[in-house]
């Protein structure tokens, strides 16, 4: 059998099979509340028979979105918005997950598809304002993104409580997995990484320092979600620039987060800097990121999740033979093709276990006709190879 098959369990959580849909903005919503699209877009995840859903980067607070049309998890009408989506995911038997973030200094961005860079006053002539971004230190991201308001010791120690709460609402929303956004450059990780952190509070300076406010997060979060809720951390395994995070910074800090009531490691890579004169990138072979989450794995301890150009049954499942992770994340694989866990399971296991029962036995019929006309020498071109035509 196969392993990408198999459940897995963490806390009183137990996904049907290893797959998850990686954390993917789609710049929809308005005023932070889902809505349709949605609805619709996750949905369809379930219904292809993924393991782990997870909703988009979700902000704890208005000023942490990315762009105007992210999602946000700071008010009630927000987590009922996002119940809908829950209740969806559950009852076509996916775990739904969300991922709660601050975009810290490279928050007040257009989306991606607009280009993805910090908004200026011609953005503010078309309705989306810049708005004042905040961070550890007044360090910008890069050349041309904006300087952000240094936050003062006291705003970061009470901005811990603004996890809390998003995280407390997604619970009683419906949602089983909490993905804490601790990479890529936004809030928690500009903390974490020497790049972006120059204070010379307890929250700077040191390692230990430089994960406490990640840390604090942590322990706040666990505490509002319960025992038996599981709890996911989005590293940058590394910042890929010298004197940044390293694989062996991740390990360290793999285990503390441990400690502090993480549950499993959802190993991404880079952000912190915006400078395109330099080269921070993980080279994008295929599964780029096994190494990485396989060290995580290896020097913590932890489960891990690995991303990073998976699109192959085969591929996925030799990742999880192999040791390189514990569950499997699809991005765009699955904006490709949302039915992917569907395929896979076709091609490692020959069934189609798990496809929801409105079409599952129409396909199992149909595979069986097709069988027999592949058995009678027939293919979809024949008609056209006859010679009486
Ligand atoms: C459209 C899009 C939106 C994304 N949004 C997020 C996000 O909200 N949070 C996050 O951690 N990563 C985000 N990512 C990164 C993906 O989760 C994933 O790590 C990356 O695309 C590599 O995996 P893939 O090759 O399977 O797509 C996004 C990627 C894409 C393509």
């Amino acid at each position: 059998m196969s392993l990408l098959f198999e459940p897995l369990a963490l806390r009183g959580v137990t996904a049907r099979n290893r797959t998850m849909v990686s954390p993917m903005c789609m710049y929809s919503a308005q005023d932070g509340v889902a809505n349709d699209y949605h609805l619709v877009h996750l949905g369809r995840f379930a219904l292809g028979g993924a393991g782990v859903v997870m909703v988009e980067a979700t902000g704890v607070a208005p000023e942490g979105r990315i762009s105007h049309a992210d999602l946000g998890l700071w008010n009630d009408e927000q987590g009922a918005a996002l119940a809908q989506v829950a209740a969806f995911l559950t009852a076509y038997g996916a775990v739904p997950g969300i991922q709660l973030a601050h975009a810290g200094r490279k928050a007040s961005c257009q989306a991606a598809w607009q280009g993805g860079s910090p908004l200026t006053a011609d953005d503010a002539a078309t309705g989306e304002e810049p708005w004042q971004v905040v961070g550890p230190s007044a360090v910008a991201a890069g050349p041309g993104w904006p300087e952000p308001r240094e936050l003062s010791t006291d705003e970061v120690a009470a901005s811990v409580q603004s996890w809390a709460d998003a995280a407390r609402r997604a619970v009683q929303a419906g949602f089983r997995v909490i993905d804490l956004h601790g990479g890529h450059g936004y809030l928690l990780h500009s903390f974490q990484s020497p790049i972006s952190n120059q204070r010379t509070d307890r929250y700077g300076g040191s390692v230990e320092n430089r994960q406490r406010y990640p840390l604090e997060v942590v322990r706040a979060v666990r505490a509002a979600i319960g025992d038996d809720v599981a709890l996911f951390y989005r590293v940058s395994a590394t910042d890929g620039i010298e004197g940044g995070l390293t694989v062996e910074d991740s390990v360290a800090f793999a285990k503390e987060l441990a400690v502090a009531g993480v549950d499993l490691i959802d190993v991404s890579s880079g952000g912190v800097s915006q400078d395109r004169s330099i080269d921070t990138r993980v080279r994008r072979g295929f599964a780029f990121h096994a190494d990485l989450s396989r060290a995580i794995r290896d020097g913590s301890g932890l489960p891990v999740a690995t991303v990073g150009l998976i699109v192959d049954p085969h591929q996925a499942e030799a990742l999880l033979v192999d040791g390189d992770a514990d569950l499997i994340a699809l991005g765009r694989e699955m904006l490709e093709n949302s039915q992917w866990p569907h395929h896979a399971r076709r091609a490692l296991a020959g069934d189609h276990e798990g496809w929801h029962q409105q079409v599952g036995w129409a396909l199992d019929l149909r595979a069986k006709g097709m069988a027999r006309l592949a058995e009678q020498g027939e293919t979809p071109m024949s008609r056209f190879a006859s010679p009486s035509r």
